[in-house]
């Protein structure tokens, strides 16, 4: 499927920052995480300082079945959509832009190939230091402590990059911005695999439950229930690709550069 992108020019307010100091130590990974000091988006503090930056957060969090039951079920298709979209080998470099909760990163670095890498952007130390401790020792994979709107990384330099329910977290403004840099860091002939959130189908029980919940607890949510993804992604000639899931619930997009 072949989408015109439209103009956009969404006002969200990127607001106030906190820092944080990043001192991420060593870990078990095969490569060390950068060092810096970055700002904690606003969003993730007005809204989601109980699921990501709170101490308790991961503890409470970092649990596969309590994941798969705030996806209804389906995280293992969610997960196995993204592997079958990836392939069964990661040749050369593979960018995964925020951390999850649950195994998926993990089995994807498993499929990385010999001489390939993959390397996980996160904006918080919490968790990065989490998966850290997810991942083998020995995993092809460096953690890098960078905004999403703010890749510290070359142009064209990644042959598939996933981003897995983040764009749903962020304000319009700053997910245009997180597109435009994904957009800019994978190789022409790559691909950009979203998973997120997307309006599910009139008759799903959940439409009715699930929209006041959202509105409540994660306020920018129901974009992707109004618009697109494509809406947000840099004007020109992209290729993109949708699937949905679970009536419409969840949606895979496939942009290839
Ligand atoms: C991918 S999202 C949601 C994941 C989903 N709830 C799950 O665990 O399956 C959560 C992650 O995004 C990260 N994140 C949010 N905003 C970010 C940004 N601007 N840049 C990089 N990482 C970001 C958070 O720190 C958190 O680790």
């Amino acid at each position: 499927m072949q989408w015109d992108q439209t103009a956009r020019s969404d006002a969200a307010v990127i607001g106030p920052p906190q820092r944080v100091s990043i001192n991420l130590g060593t870990g078990p990974t095969a490569l060390p995480l950068s060092s810096a000091e970055l700002e904690v988006p606003y969003y993730l503090n007005a809204h989601y300082w109980w699921a990501y930056i709170h101490p308790t957060a991961v503890q409470l969090f970092e649990r596969q079945w309590l994941i798969n039951l705030i996806l209804w079920g389906n995280y293992a298709r969610l997960r196995e959509a993204v592997m079958a979209e990836m392939g069964d080998s990661l040749p050369g470099r593979t960018l995964q832009v925020a951390c999850a909760y649950g195994d998926l990163t993990t089995r994807l670095s498993a499929r990385v190939a010999d001489g390939g890498l993959m390397d996980i952007v996160d904006v918080l130390p919490i968790q990065l230091s989490n998966l850290r401790k997810k991942l083998p020792r020995n995993a092809p994979v460096r953690l890098l402590a960078m905004d999403s709107i703010n890749l510290n990384l070359s142009d064209a330099s990644y042959d598939r990059v996933l981003v897995f329910f983040l764009l749903h977290e962020q304000p319009s403004e700053y997910r245009e911005l997180t597109l435009s840099e994904l957009y800019r860091v994978v190789k022409p002939g790559g691909k950009i695999i979203v998973v997120d959130y997307d309006l599910p189908r009139w008759w799903h029980p959940l439409r009715y439950i699930w929209r006041p919940l959202l509105a409540k607890l994660e306020p920018f949510a129901l974009d992707l229930w109004r618009d697109e993804i494509a809406k947000w992604l840099p004007r020109g000639s992209i290729r993109v690709r949708k699937e949905s899931f679970f009536g419409g619930l969840y949606q895979k997009v496939v942009i290839t550069r």
